[in-house]
């Protein structure tokens, strides 16, 4: 039974209108989408990809389904985790794809999370040098944000997500009635990521957020379905202004910077979402420290967080000299320094006076801030 009308969004990437994309938010899609598919995405066949994991969960029906509708499909499995984005993970994939003579008049499908999609997609964009995709995202994380915007890609010993391509989706299908499935941790995760979107645009979304925290942490209810819809509004209207990340797509780095040192550190054992919210308060300290943000948003930060059961502290006693080494391999780092979004206040980020989107700080500043972040107790995590 759906508890909420469907809705969509639409996001118009410019050069091309034929980049545009539809984004559709409705419990219960993935019972229509051979129809979807039939209609957005028209093929003579599907390769449908995801992990073991929802494979048997969603995948097996979704390839039935599609097969009972008429539709050639066949599934395609890869490892599960992050452990799975790797160049030789792309390579099984690619071969298998062109053993089963996949080629440009079929649609390569990513169902699952953000591995699934950023791999599928990544096997979409190189095989035979773009065949289009379609994301069906089934986490929380995967929805609210690596299903929108086009990047895929895979990790490598020098970093995450170092090697990959833009390729826009063609759809993107999103049924938040797959949430319930979802462990606790894995909904707190992409909440950090929701609270970001709300953190850079939207003071609205953060209070809902905050008013609407049990939907988010239990996976369901039309509340959760209306707050997943503002995420992808807030996604969708910076990556159509700036897909390739060339200015203003930055600003959804925020909480990145020292959150992907924490996760370098932990050995990627600290989830993303809890490595990014931790990173949005210390950043939140830094433009206090640095007067660019107004005072007490890291407080404010640390309440929203606190209401979503996610952390505002690392889990472990931080040097600062470790984590402003980790930081400085950030890829976003311009010309070797290291370059942190920040906000002016809960809802607007900061630009600088060269009119950018990131600010380059002092290591004292990332200090101050770094102080600030006291270690959250033993086992919190
Ligand atoms: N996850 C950040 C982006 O898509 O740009």
């Amino acid at each position: 039974m759906n508890d909420a009308p469907s809705t969509s969004i639409h996001i118009a990437v410019p050069p091309s209108p034929a980049a545009a994309y539809d984004v559709i938010v409705e419990p219960g899609v993935l019972e229509r989408l051979p129809a979807l598919l039939a209609e957005r995405a028209p093929a003579a066949s599907y390769a449908v990809i995801s992990d073991a994991n929802v494979a048997r969960l969603y995948g097996t029906a979704v390839v039935e389904r599609l097969q009972s509708a008429g539709l050639s499909a066949r599934l395609f499995i890869h490892g599960v985790g992050d452990a799975a984005k790797t160049i030789e993970s792309w390579s099984a994939l690619a071969d298998e794809l062109l053993a089963a003579r996949v080629g440009r008049d079929r649609r390569v499908v990513g169902l699952g999370g953000g591995v699934s999609g950023d791999l599928a997609g990544f096997a979409a964009a190189t095989l035979q040098r773009g065949v289009a995709f379609v994301q069906v995202p089934t986490s929380l994380l995967a929805m609210v944000d690596a299903s929108i915007g086009g990047k895929t890609g895979v990790n490598t010993k020098h970093g995450k997500n170092l090697v990959g391509a833009f390729l826009q989706p063609r759809l993107v299908a999103i049924d938040p009635q797959v949430l319930r499935t979802l462990p606790e941790q894995e909904l707190r995760s992409g909440a950090a990521e929701m609270v970001k979107h709300g953190a850079i645009r939207d003071v609205r979304h953060l209070e809902q957020l905050r008013d609407d925290a049990a939907a988010v942490r239990q996976g369901h209810g039309a509340a959760l379905h209306q707050l997943i819809l503002a995420s992808v509004a807030i996604k969708a209207a910076v990556v159509a202004r700036d897909p390739l990340e060339s200015g203003e797509r930055a600003v959804l780095n925020f909480g990145h910077t020292v959150g992907h040192a924490l996760e370098l550190l932990t050995d990627y054992r600290l989830p993303h979402g809890y490595a990014v919210a931790i990173g949005m308060v210390a950043a939140a300290h830094a433009g206090e420290a640095a007067s660019i943000t107004e005072p007490g948003t890291a407080r404010a930060l640390r309440e929203t967080l606190a209401a979503l059961a996610l952390p505002s502290s690392p889990p472990m006693p931080l040097s600062a000299d470790a984590l402003l080494a980790a930081a400085g391999t950030d890829k976003k780092g311009r010309r070797g320094r290291t370059r942190y979004v920040l906000l002016r206040r809960l809802g607007e980020v900061a630009q600088p006076p060269d009119g950018g989107w990131t600010f380059e700080l002092s290591d004292d500043i990332v200090r101050q801030a770094l102080a600030a972040l006291r270690p959250a107790a033993a086992g919190q995590l």
